[in-house]
């Protein structure tokens, strides 16, 4: 039978021949291409090339290459229509050619593999299920909450405490090659063969399609912590299974993917195992690494959203920065799980049904993600805030809705003492204009020289207004001084004042000229100080518009006035924290109930 021919195309370009080669051979990023072990002959340093810009492979070793549908051709040794037949089916693409499901599943060169480690899994998981041994182990999973179903559901298993236990019941089944390929043994330097995994608890590793590739094994005596074993200890990098590219869990996340169209990404096997306690089964971990641009490429097949959800300590949260520069085109919610805990600690603290809440309810924005993880640990610091403001501006002009991009303003405005929701707003506006410049300079430098060199042509970017490095308290202030200057009425009002006096020194020194001759002319100026003529300077910069009253002004001086609160609200929590840390008790809850008090006055 013959298929379309368009159609044949349509599925090549849907289709990316590394995720392709990548579910059978194991690849390593090398440059522009992939790297790895030759499935079509023996070989022990890679020289199969998969080329993905060209969507072709070749091996240097046997001279073989071809495209995608040739690759599976040759690998599972079938024709070319039940190649396209395998490939629309993956692409959930509906093509009226019958396969033989026999062809397709027994002439995998790997197959031998995945039976060893099918053969493997059971063999731990009745270990764990059956035995003596096993009790114990079961005792310290049923600890952590797990019951005889999960431990089914996700065949956990157990490796005895044996030097070749799994070894002697599988050896005779296997060819040599393949036991020594597999990843399961090693062999000693007297050439005798010992399992890898010694008293472990046993979580099986799957790719794709379910079929298991390896696994993880995680100590559980307290005689293995303490002499200091590594936590967990993975399969090392074998032809079927390849760390920087599985995703644990991925089998049966992936039709609740699909459907709920997205997807936590989480530290560890037990986080998933919580969060499918939790009700959330569309949950997978990387294998112990942080995560790779082939998982990321992997998930991009899947879906548009990813939910992190790592650790709440220290390095889950640079594991989240870290991640996010991969995830760029994604959108992305993260977890804030509370007290620095993972989500299975979180289960284990509180309940299943309080994690699967957590998951959907407790969930930031990336924008506000970095919002917190860049703030300056001293938000009394000026130069700090400035620095953090700007960081920050340029990542919330990238977020697209204006809404959000107010209330992300609102949060960095509510953050520092020292900015208000104008100035922060003002560096996000001057933020998007250098981006946009920037990328009117790129596309320029794309263009045609010609359009260049001519008269009209755009010339890189346009000097922008800085930001006024000043606080928010300062810039209150001025605009107050500005409408005394420029405005009798409003100065009469604050002459007859007498509670009322400038924060800022060089301000106050400049009321009382004001106040005395109603104006500050030249020669009053010139026998001034050089910062108080500065700061002269700095009113008559602002920019307000023509017209005033009495409403505007007490606005400003509202403003002004909660800035005060604030800065006093600072100075006073930081003596009680500094009361407490030398033990003067008294001095802190004397500190404290005027704290208190203050703050009712404010509200
Ligand atoms: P539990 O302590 O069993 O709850 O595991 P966890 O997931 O909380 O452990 P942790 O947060 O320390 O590590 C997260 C993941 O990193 C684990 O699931 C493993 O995949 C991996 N990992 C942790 N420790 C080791 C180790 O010693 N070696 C290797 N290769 N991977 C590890
Ligand atoms: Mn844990």
């Amino acid at each position: 039978m013959v298929i379309d021919k368009t159609l044949i195309e349509d599925i090549k370009s849907s289709t990316n021949i590394v995720d392709v080669i990548g579910e059978v051979v194991s690849l390593n990023r090398a440059g522009r291409n992939y790297l790895g072990l030759c499935p079509f002959h023996k070989e022990k340093t890679p020289s199969f090339n998969v080329i993905e810009d060209r969507q072709f492979y070749h091996c240097f070793g046997c001279g073989k290459s071809g495209d995608v549908f040739k690759f599976l051709e040759e690998y599972r040794q079938i024709s070319f229509q039940e190649s396209v037949k395998v490939l629309a089916d993956r692409l959930g693409i509906a093509v009226s050619i019958d396969v033989p499901r026999q062809v397709q599943q027994q002439n995998s060169p790997n197959q031998a593999f995945y039976d060893l480690h099918e053969d493997a899994l059971k063999f731990y998981h009745a270990v764990l299920m059956t035995t003596k041994i096993g009790e114990a182990a079961r005792a310290y999973l049923y600890e952590r909450g797990m019951t005889d179903e999960l431990l089914k559901t996700f065949q956990i298993g157990l490796s005895p405490d044996e030097p070749d236990y799994l070894y002697q019941s599988v050896s005779k089944k296997y060819d040599e090659e393949v036991l020594t390929e597999s990843g399961l043994f090693n062999l000693s330097e007297n050439n005798r063969i010992f399992d890898t995994f010694k008293n472990r608890i046993m979580f099986p590793l799957k790719n794709e399609f379910g079929k298991t590739i390896g696994f993880s094994g995680r100590v559980w005596t307290k005689e293995d912590i303490e002499k200091g074993q590594a936590k967990y200890k993975n399969t090392r990098a074998t032809r079927i299974f390849n760390k920087s590219y599985e995703l644990y869990h991925l089998d049966q996340a992936k039709p609740v993917i699909q459907k709920t169209h997205e997807v936590y990404l989480m530290e560890g096997f037990m986080d998933v195992i919580a969060a499918y306690r939790a009700g959330h089964v569309n949950a997978v971990a990387s294998m112990g690494t942080a995560l790779t641009p082939e998982h990321v490429n992997r998930l991009r097949k899947l879906t548009k959203k990813i939910v992190l959800t790592y650790d709440g300590d220290k390095p889950g949260q640079n594991a989240i920065a870290k991640s996010l520069e991969l995830l760029s085109d994604f959108q992305v919610d993260i977890v804030k799980i509370p007290d620095s805990m993972d989500p299975d600690e979180y289960l284990q603290k509180t309940s299943e049904k309080a994690l699967g809440k957590l998951l959907v309810e407790s969930r930031i924005s990336d924008v506000e993600f970095w919002i917190g993880q860049l703030k300056p640990a001293n938000v009394d610091n000026l130069q700090a805030e400035i620095a953090y403001v700007e960081q920050i501006a340029k990542i919330i002009a990238k977020s697209p809705s204006v809404t959000a991009q107010n209330s992300y303003i609102s949060k960095v405005a509510d953050l520092l003492p020292d900015f208000d929701f104008f100035q922060v707003e003002q560096a996000v506006n001057n933020a998007r204009l250098t981006m946009r410049n920037q990328q009117m300079a790129q596309l320029s430098a794309a263009s045609n020289s010609a359009y260049e060199s001519s008269a009209s042509g755009f010339r890189g970017t346009v000097k922008l207004p800085s930001t006024p490095k000043i606080t928010g308290l300062r810039r209150a202030e001025n605009q107050l001084f500005h409408r005394m200057l420029n405005h009798p009425m409003i100065l009469n009002d604050y002459r007859m004042r007498d509670d009322f006096f400038f924060q800022t020194p060089e301000l106050e020194e400049l009321f009382q000229i004001l106040k005395r001759d109603g104006q500050i002319d030249t020669v009053a100026l010139s026998v001034l100080s050089q910062e108080v003529q500065t700061a002269y300077y700095q009113v008559l910069e602002e920019i307000l518009p023509p017209e005033t009253n009495l409403e505007e002004v007490q606005a400003i001086e509202e403003r002004r006035n909660h800035f005060l609160r604030e800065q006093d609200f600072r100075k006073q929590s930081k003596q009680i924290r500094e009361s407490s840390n030398h033990g003067d008790v008294d001095a802190a809850v004397e500190a404290l109930q005027m704290l208190i008090a203050q703050k009712r006055d404010m509200e």
